[in-house]
């Protein structure tokens, strides 16, 4: 198969393109290096680049920026790809408010433009698009929660096994970021329904791992590794550093992404993470960082927490288990963290 992969120099598209690349398909890599300009230096993945020309014989990679339309028509009628998955995005919640064009430019019109490219050139092709847990905005800081030692967790039963695909996307506060992403997301929803096309939305955790540029606004373990491994100041941002999220390691993603090309379905949309077992508070993460690089994690504590960032987030996985009984998370969340630490001390 041909299959085009969208921001493939980042931490999921890059991981994708591996992950078919090993199965023997053509890989297609669309990136521009757009993350060295929203988060400087740091952010630049063009080393990952490096990594998947070096590695990968059938990987051809076209330096095209989502946002210009009449590019992205002419790359897929010329390819044709039997598969696309879109993982290319302006990535930060906090980053939207300062460049809100560009933010909705690449997040909500790329989209557009590669949907529609799709739609005239190759319309029975799988469509996969990575959308965000923050579509559901602050909903879920409305939960009754219970306080721990290291963590706060949902009290009340219906979140049990935490957050699925029916809870409300609306009258919440989104940052500009998970509004571009509604966008993105409810646009993909419909390219299903409206033109029967084969989409889905991947509505994602946190999702990491080794292959991340990791910058304090995007790429919460990745960064936090880096500033353990490092030395440097880790800053916590408010709900006292007990806030939860749900980590998924790229290869996972990547994983779940072959289960949907192989078996799609139309308009659909989940929740993936890693699921209320590979949560963990940024308390927990320092610790388990810790054990394994044996250095103390510094950090320093800010009253404010980020606008509308989550208090308590995790991935009801029960959806995806009914569909895709297949897929199977393989990296348990101290796996993952022991993998970014020994990726940064090399
Ligand atoms: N990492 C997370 O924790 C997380 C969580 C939830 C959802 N997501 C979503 O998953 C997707 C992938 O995230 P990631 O962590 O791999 O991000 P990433 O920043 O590592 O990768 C995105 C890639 O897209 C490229 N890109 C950005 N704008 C582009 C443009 N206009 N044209 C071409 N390429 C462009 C960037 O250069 C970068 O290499 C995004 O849609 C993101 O919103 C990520």
């Amino acid at each position: 198969m041909k299959i085009l992969v969208t921001g493939s120099s980042g931490l999921i598209g890059s991981e994708v393109c591996m992950y078919f690349a090993n199965q023997g398909h053509s890989i297609f890599g669309v990136d521009n290096n757009q993350r060295a300009v929203f988060f400087g230096p740091q952010g630049d993945t063009s080393w990952r680049l490096k990594e998947l020309q070096n590695a990968l014989p059938a990987f051809e990679h076209h330096n095209v920026d989502i946002r210009y339309r009449s590019k992205v028509l002419s790359l897929i009628q010329k390819i044709k790809p039997n598969a696309i998955v879109h993982t290319a995005a302006q990535p930060s919640h906090d980053k939207a408010a300062s460049i809100p064009f560009d933010d909705f430019d690449v997040n909500a019109v790329g989209t557009l433009n590669l949907l529609e490219a799709t739609r005239q050139f190759c319309t029975d092709s799988p469509f996969v698009h990575m959308s965000t847990n923050k579509v559901y905005g602050d909903g879920p800081n409305k939960i009754k929660l219970k306080e721990f030692d290291t963590r706060w967790d949902y009290d009340d039963p219906k979140y049990e096994n935490g957050i699925s695909e029916t809870f409300s996307i609306d009258q919440c506060k989104h940052s500009l970021f998970g509004a571009s992403k509604v966008a993105a997301d409810i646009m993909v929803q419909e390219y299903g329904r409206y033109f029967g096309m084969a989409t889905c939305c991947l509505r994602g955790g946190c999702l990491t791992g080794p292959a991340h540029s990791g910058v304090e606004l995007h790429g919460f373990l990745s960064y936090l590794v880096k500033c353990n491994t490092e030395g440097k100041t880790y800053k916590v941002f408010g709900y006292k550093g007990k806030q939860v999220r749900d980590n998924i390691h790229s290869e996972d993603v990547a994983q779940f992404i072959d289960c949907f090309v192989k078996s799609p379905r139309m308009g659909e949309v989940y929740n993936l993470g890693g699921g209320k077992a590979n949560s963990c508070s940024i308390l927990e993460a320092f610790e388990i960082c810790e054990s394994f690089s044996g250095r103390k994690q510094k950090y320093e504590y800010m009253d404010d927490n980020r606008i509308g960032d989550h208090i308590c987030y995790y991935s009801d996985l029960s959806k995806i288990k009914e569909q895709y009984p297949e897929f199977k998370l393989r990296n348990s969340l101290n796996d993952t963290i022991k993998q970014i630490v020994c990726a940064h001390s090399s």
